[in-house]
C-alpha cells in the first residue's frame, strides 16, 4: 500500500449548516490512493455522506482543500470535468429515473462523451453487473437488487477511477445487499479502481484495506482492515 500515489487528498476540510450551528465536519484530513479500497465508518449523522459529498465535488468546504493527484480543485470549474470522467457515486437510495428503462439511465452517464462505441460499453456494463436479461425494464419493474446494480452500472460505465458508494446496500434484504456488495468489490479489484464506502456492516468494511472511523465530523480511527491490496 505504500508508495501508492494519492488520487485524492482532503486537508482540513470543515463544514457546517445552519450558520455555523451545525458543524458537520471539522478539520478534517484523508488521502485516498490509487487503486485502495476504503469503508468509511461512523454513526448515523457522524459526517459521512457530507464527506463523500465534498470527496465528490457535489458539495464545497467552508474551509480547506480537495486535491486530485496532487492538484487544488477545491470550487474550480476543471473540478467538475474531472470528477464527471474520473468519479462514480452510487447513493443508498438509487436516484434512477423513473420514466427511463434501466438501459436509458445507465446511458445518460455517457451524454455528452464522444459518440465511439457508446452502445458497445453500455450494453459491456450491463453484461457485468449481470442485467442484460432485465435491462429494457423501467425501475418500477425492477427488484431493490437489480435497481442498485443500474445504478451501479451508470457509476461504472465511464469507467471511474474511483467509486464512491454511500451505503449501497442499505435498501436492500441480506441476499441483494450480499450480492451487491461482492459485485462492487469485483468490479473494484478487476479495474483497480479506488472504492470508498460507507457501510454499517462490519462483515463488509473487513473486505476493505483500509477502515476510517469518523466520529463527530472528525477522523477518530485510520487503521488497516482485512481486505488485500
Ligand atoms: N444540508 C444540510 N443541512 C443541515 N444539516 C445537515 C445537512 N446535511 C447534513 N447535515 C447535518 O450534518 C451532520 C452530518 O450529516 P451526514 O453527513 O448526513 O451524516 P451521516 O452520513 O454520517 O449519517 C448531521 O448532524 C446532519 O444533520
Ligand atoms: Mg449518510
Amino acid at each position: 500500500m505504500t508508495g501508492r500515489q494519492t488520487l485524492l487528498g482532503l486537508e482540513n476540510i470543515s463544514r457546517s449548516f445552519d450558520r455555523g450551528r451545525i458543524r458537520a465536519l471539522s478539520g478534517v484530513n484523508l488521502a485516498l490512493r490509487i487503486g485502495e479500497s476504503v469503508a468509511l465508518v461512523g454513526r448515523s449523522g457522524s459526517g459521512k455522506s457530507c464527506l463523500l459529498n465534498i470527496a465528490s465535488g457535489l458539495d464545497r468546504p467552508d474551509e480547506g482543500r480537495v486535491l486530485w493527484k496532487g492538484l487544488e480543485v477545491t470550487g474550480r470549474r476543471r473540478w467538475a470535468a474531472l470528477r464527471h470522467s474520473s468519479i462514480g457515486i452510487v447513493f443508498q437510495e438509487f436516484h434512477l429515473l423513473p420514466t427511463l428503462t434501466g438501459r436509458q439511465n445507465v446511458e445518460l452517464a455517457l451524454v455528452g462523451q464522444s459518440g465511439k462505441d457508446i452502445k458497445g460499453r453500455v450494453d459491456r456494463i450491463l453484461g457485468q453487473v449481470g442485467l442484460t436479461e432485465m435491462a429494457d425494464r423501467l425501475p418500477g419493474e425492477l427488484s431493490g437488487g437489480e435497481r442498485q446494480r443500474v445504478a451501479l452500472a451508470r457509476a461504472l460505465v465511464r469507467e471511474p477511477e474511483l467509486l464512491f458508494a454511500d451505503e449501497p446496500t442499505g435498501n436492500l434484504d441480506s441476499v441483494n445487499a450480499d450480492a451487491v456488495a461482492s459485485l462492487t468489490f469485483d468490479l473494484h479489484r478487476q479495474r483497480r479502481m479506488a472504492l470508498v464506502i460507507v457501510t454499517h456492516d462490519p462483515s463488509l468494511a473487513r473486505l476493505c484495506e483500509r477502515i476510517v472511523t469518523i466520529v463527530d465530523g472528525r477522523v477518530s480511527d485510520d487503521r488497516p482492515g482485512g481486505g488485500i491490496a
